[in-house]
């Protein structure tokens, strides 16, 4: 008898992530689970913890790298209608961790609501968005962020404040939870205005990266506090450099795109370069912020 016994509708064994991640690389996950509601999600997750397999949630897998050799555990992914409900009372919204972030974004503006729109062109799912406090120049998620419906690591459904989920820069203290979804809570505001922002953000945002054509996972470190690692990266003439399939974007240098040949392999080798580099030219170590699975 394996863990899954019994949820065999919502399990396949051995599915290709590179058909679930942005960047359409790496190998295949031991088990793909989708839970169609919360508490089979509980279920799955007890589980998993039983059986000592480990697991992982992927999303639209805009920020993940998965290794060639794939990923021996259970992924799960919330792509059930039940995990994507969107609700508005006034001002404030409920998403589950399954909505579509581009779409709540615009769906928020065209409502006359305020505080997404700054976020424009970020691809994901609120989850991943959440878990990983997405953003850019403007802000990220934590300003309209109220609380975080999670399942714990115990497996209990709970919600958490905005403080306690400690956002900071590209990281949460979500350790072992799923989030489910966020209360958000937002301002009302002409939504003819709200639009024209959305648009003049993702122009600009596409102006300086690379377009979504190119397979990518946005960029690929964090920014060292008060730097920017696009400009280091830049500065060390890494723009353009290859390793296989896998080259430094001429547009952003802190954007690794994969060309039709490329392996994670080549990513990963890439990504060492780039921060050897970085490294002997400045003495900053920099450090990820894309996912490797
Ligand atoms: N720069 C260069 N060369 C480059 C890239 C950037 O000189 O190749 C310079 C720019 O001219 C600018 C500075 O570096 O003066 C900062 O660059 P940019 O405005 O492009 O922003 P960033 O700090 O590189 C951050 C986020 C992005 C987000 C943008 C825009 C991080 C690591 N990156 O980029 O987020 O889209 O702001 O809001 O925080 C992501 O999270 O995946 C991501 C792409």
């Amino acid at each position: 008898m394996t863990w899954c016994s019994g949820l065999e509708e919502i399990c396949r064994a051995d599915v290709p992530l590179s058909a679930h991640t942005w960047y359409r690389l790496g190998g295949p996950a031991r088990w793909w689970v989708t839970p169609r509601d919360v508490a089979e999600l509980q279920r799955v997750t007890a589980r998993l913890r039983d059986a000592n397999v480990p697991w992982r949630i992927l999303g639209r897998g805009a920020n993940v790298l998965v290794r060639d050799a794939g990923f021996d555990g259970a992924v799960i992914h919330l792509s059930a209608g039940s995990f994507s409900e969107v609700r508005y009372d006034g001002i404030r919204g409920y998403a589950g961790a399954g909505a579509d972030f581009p779409k709540l974004v615009k769906d928020a503006c065209n409502r006359g609501l305020a505080g997404l729109e700054t976020l424009a062109g970020i691809p994901g799912m609120l989850g991943g968005i959440i878990r990983m406090n997405a953003g850019g120049k403007y802000g990220d998620i934590s300003r309209v962020v109220r609380a975080v419906r999670v399942v714990d690591s115990g497996g209990a459904l709970v919600e958490k404040t905005h403080d306690q989920v400690q956002f900071a820069y590209r990281r949460t203290r979500l350790d072992g939870c799923v989030v489910v979804g966020a209360v958000l809570e937002l301002r009302e505001h002409a939504a003819a205005e709200l639009v024209d922002r959305y648009r003049q953000v993702w122009n600009e945002k596409y102006a300086t990266q690379p377009p979504v054509s190119e397979r990518s996972a946005g960029c690929v470190f964090k920014n060292p506090p008060g730097q920017s690692a696009g400009r280091l990266l830049d500065q060390a003439g890494l723009k353009g450099v290859r390793a296989g399939g896998a080259r430094i974007s001429e547009k952003h240098a802190n954007f690794i795109v994969a060309d039709p040949q490329a392996t994670a392999a080549h990513v990963l080798e890439l990504i060492e370069i780039a921060k050897d580099r970085v490294f002997r030219e400045f003495g900053v170590e920099l450090q990820l912020e894309v996912e490797v699975w």
